[in-house]
């Protein structure tokens, strides 16, 4: 049976360029979509590929996807939690709601997510779980507290959950990006990105498709000794 991954947040960015990547390996992709033109949806015309427009903060709707997509494919072996936002704001400016919608969306999402899906996972004694967070989640970014909060959470729920799941046969790792060049960083001008690059040992801003073969390398049995890890891929930015 061919094997299956469901991605959050697979309608641009990194989730695009991963979505291709497993798709391109032959895999069954499933991935959600919030915000993006239907237009722009990758590989929309493929029996390979579902797709559900899903707010990742509504466990419900995030729990369905996951459901649907097992009873079309017969499984998920691979989840990967990618859909995220990034805001910047002095602390004191950040509301309650600014508060709570990051922390749900890049961490509770994952949440939702993981847990639905290990039921199935469990069962079957396999299966790879795969949080993307970022560097400001290992170090702390000024101006982005609440960004960089929900990312440290999913660094920790990634280490506590593989130490939960490691006997039933699952692993659990994350991947933590630096700068990459998607939507996310568009705002930035041309003098802050040159800045950042000369900062970067690699000197060079990241591309989605750097951390699309990261996930692929972890979510496959060159992996299998690998777990409750945070592989960094920020081109040395931080060390
Ligand atoms: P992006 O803005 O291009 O894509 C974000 C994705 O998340 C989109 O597919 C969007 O639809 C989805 N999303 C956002 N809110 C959602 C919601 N409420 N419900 C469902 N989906 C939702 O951003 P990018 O750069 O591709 O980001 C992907 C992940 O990588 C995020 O978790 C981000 O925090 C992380 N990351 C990105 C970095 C960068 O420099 N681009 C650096 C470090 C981490």
């Amino acid at each position: 049976m061919k094997k299956t991954v469901f991605i959050t947040g697979g309608s641009r960015g990194i989730g695009a360029a991963t979505v291709k990547k497993f798709y391109d390996n032959g895999y069954n992709v499933a991935y959600t979509f919030f915000n993006t033109p239907e237009e722009k949806l990758p590989l929309l015309n493929s029996e390979r590929v579902l797709c559900f427009k899903v707010d990742v903060k509504n466990s419900k709707e995030l729990t369905s996807a996951i459901k649907k997509t097992i009873d079309c494919f017969g499984t998920i072996d691979i989840l990967i939690n990618n859909a995220g936002i990034s805001e910047f704001s002095l602390f004191t400016d950040i509301s309650d709601e600014m508060w709570e919608s990051m922390i749900s969306t890049n961490l509770s999402s994952a949440f939702y997510s993981s847990r639905a899906v290990l039921k199935h996972m469990i069962n079957k004694k396999s299966g790879v779980i795969l949080n993307v967070a970022s560097m400001w989640g290992e170090v702390g970014a000024s101006c982005e507290v609440h960004y960089s909060v929900s990312k440290a959470g999913i660094i920790g729920l990634t280490k506590a959950l593989a130490k939960e799941v490691g006997l039933s046969g699952i692993r659990v790792n994350c991947v933590s990006p630096g700068l990459i060049e998607t939507d996310m960083t568009s705002h930035l001008s041309n003098d802050d990105k040159s800045s950042l690059i000369d900062e970067t040992p690699l000197n060079r801003i990241g591309v989605p498709e750097d951390i699309a073969n990261t996930l692929f390398y972890l979510a496959s049995d060159e992996a299998s000794f690998i777990t409750g890890q945070i592989l960094s891929v920020n081109g040395g930015f931080i060390i």
